[in-house]
């Protein structure tokens, strides 16, 4: 198998270090992101990028050039820190500046440098900056600057370009054209990496890995866990056994949609596991969040093993993605980030089982546009991400079937609404929260005492982040009143309009 071209992103920390790899994707080269400390062979690779970084150089511990340096001689694209640690290194003079650049500026293009090849002399990039370059590495010119003066962008004409700026941002209007000009005219390589040859490529090479073994995949309906079991559904058929456990904790329908769209439709092997009662009874007078979510957690575990058991599994098909590979390794190290993960708990170090992660090397966009290349649904492909435990988080306080029965309802309604006005779509995340507390009503001159919803829905990258979304007076109207007409036990619609930080995306 030929060798693919291979962009490396060194990460330093910057919160648009893995956007550099997806733009890079875009473009059509596959690109990994890698810590400085990170071993990789030199040979192997086709082009280097150096991200940003909330760092200076200056500070004791400021992450330095990566292990390999010496023994890569090929090209290099330094941005932000990237740049201004390839300056300090090299002889120019890096200080930290009086009040840093922050956002949008203007630059002017000085001669006519391959890296600018086909745009205008002057326009708009994205800067994020303490530090500055004071004076460049004695064999540098100075290739972009803005309207005050300052380094905007400079080469050495034979290994090292470095922009300032941020070409991976959309604000920075000819990034993607910047990293192309990079790749296509001064590394002098050709894209060659697409997700159908990704899809073949894998394929094979999952058939091969697993003919003739016994394969199970955690599958729970969503993206990530379904992509990645039609990918190896494809490569063997129906010698791989998907097990969805059904804990009665999802979304209203779902039981029924998963096995109509996974066996039905794509011809998955798929076993389906009605654990209801179990969860339920597990869960019966619980009402601390952790613990609610450790009970799940084990719970899961023992149906799961016990179905695996059925099948003498020697392999374990997961949806990890390539987000979740670098948050636990590459980045993290040099960035200010907090996230705890939500995968399928424990699973692998307690069953003994050889993982297969068909999407390791994919962002979620890739995997959705993958999904899609097989042929999954869309409304299944751009369904809202959804917690493990489930309602179980969204119930607050005990879980009881009728609170289940009432929460699945009221989420229907409320993403019915949304997805009939079009915000479905334009969200990153909407439910319905079922609260522990009753309030007064009238409902035909009778006094009610119901319970109170809340709903919910952000807008979010990645669930790092994320703001309330300001849906419309007349959409809140709408469902609020389908709410209250058709499910009589609530008697108060209220909407969340907190944003995370400081608070979560989930109540519990
Ligand atoms: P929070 O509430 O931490 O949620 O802002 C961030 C994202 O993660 C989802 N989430 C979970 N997913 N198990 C999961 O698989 C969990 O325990 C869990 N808690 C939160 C949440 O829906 C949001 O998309």
């Amino acid at each position: 198998m030929r060798d693919l071209n291979l962009v490396v992103v060194v990460d330093y920390g910057s919160q648009y270090t893995q956007l550099i790899a997806r733009r890079i994707r875009e473009l059509g080269y596959y690109s990994i992101v890698v810590t400085p400390e990170e071993r990789v062979n030199p040979d192997k690779i086709s082009a280097v990028i150096l991200s940003g970084g909330p760092h200076s150089v200056f500070e004791k511990d400021a992450p330095q050039l990566p292990s390999w340096w010496q023994k890569y001689d090929g090209k290099v694209l330094g941005v932000c820190y990237g740049m201004q640690l390839i300056c300090h290194a090299y002889g120019g003079i890096v200080k930290p500046g009086i009040q840093g650049e922050y956002g949008k500026t203007e630059i002017n293009v000085i001669g006519k440098d391959p890296l600018f090849w086909g745009l205008p002399d002057s326009f708009t990039v994205w800067m994020s900056h303490g530090d500055e370059v004071a004076s460049l590495p004695g064999t540098f010119d100075l290739i972009a600057k803005t309207n005050t003066g300052m380094v905007a962008a400079a080469t050495d004409y034979r290994r090292f370009w470095l922009v300032q700026f941020h070409p991976e941002v959309r604000h920075t209007v000819y990034g993607l054209e910047i990293l192309g000009n990079f790749l296509a005219r001064i590394c002098g390589l050709s894209p060659d990496w697409s997700l159908e040859d990704f899809l073949h490529r894998k394929v094979e090479v999952l058939r091969e890995m697993l003919k003739g073994k016994k394969v199970i995949a955690a599958f729970s309906g969503g993206v990530d866990s379904s992509t990645a079991a039609m990918i190896v559904h494809k490569a063997i058929g129906s010698d791989l056994v998907s097990i969805f456990v059904d804990h009665g904790l999802l979304r209203k329908g779902e039981e029924e949609e998963v096995p109509a769209v996974f066996r039905d439709l794509l011809g998955m092997n798929l076993v389906v596991v009605d654990s209801k009662k179990r969860f339920l009874e597990k869960l019966e007078g619980v009402a601390d969040p952790e613990e609610k979510r450790k009970i799940i957690g084990e719970e899961f575990i023992r149906v799961f093993e016990e179905e695996a058991k059925k099948c003498e599994a020697e392999f374990l098909v997961q949806g990890t993605i390539y987000s979740d590979v670098i948050e636990s390794s590459a980045s993290g190290k040099y960035t200010n980030r907090i996230k705890s993960h939500h995968n399928v708990g424990g699973l692998p170090e307690h069953m003994n089982l050889n993982l297969v992660e068909p999407l390791r090397e994919l962002f979620k966009d890739e995997v959705r546009r993958l999904g899609e290349l097989m042929g999954i649904p869309r409304h299944v492909i751009w369904r809202h991400p959804f917690p493990g435990p489930g309602l179980a988080v969204r119930v607050l306080g005990e879980i009881t079937a009728e609170r289940l029965r009432i929460l699945k309802e009221v989420d229907h309604i409320f993403l019915e609404v949304l997805r009939e006005t079009g915000w479905y779509e334009k969200t990153w995340q909407a439910f319905a929260v079922l609260l522990p507390v009753r309030s007064v009503g009238v409902r035909g001159d009778k006094r009610n005492y119901g319970y109170v919803v809340a709903l919910r829905a952000v807008d979010s990258v990645e669930a790092m982040t994320a703001d309330w979304t300001r849906l419309p007076s007349d959409v809140l109207d709408e469902a609020a009143r389908r709410i209250l007409n058709q499910v009589p036990e609530v008697s108060r619609v209220v909407f969340d309009v907190t944003s995370k930080p400081p608070g979560t995306i989930e109540w519990e």
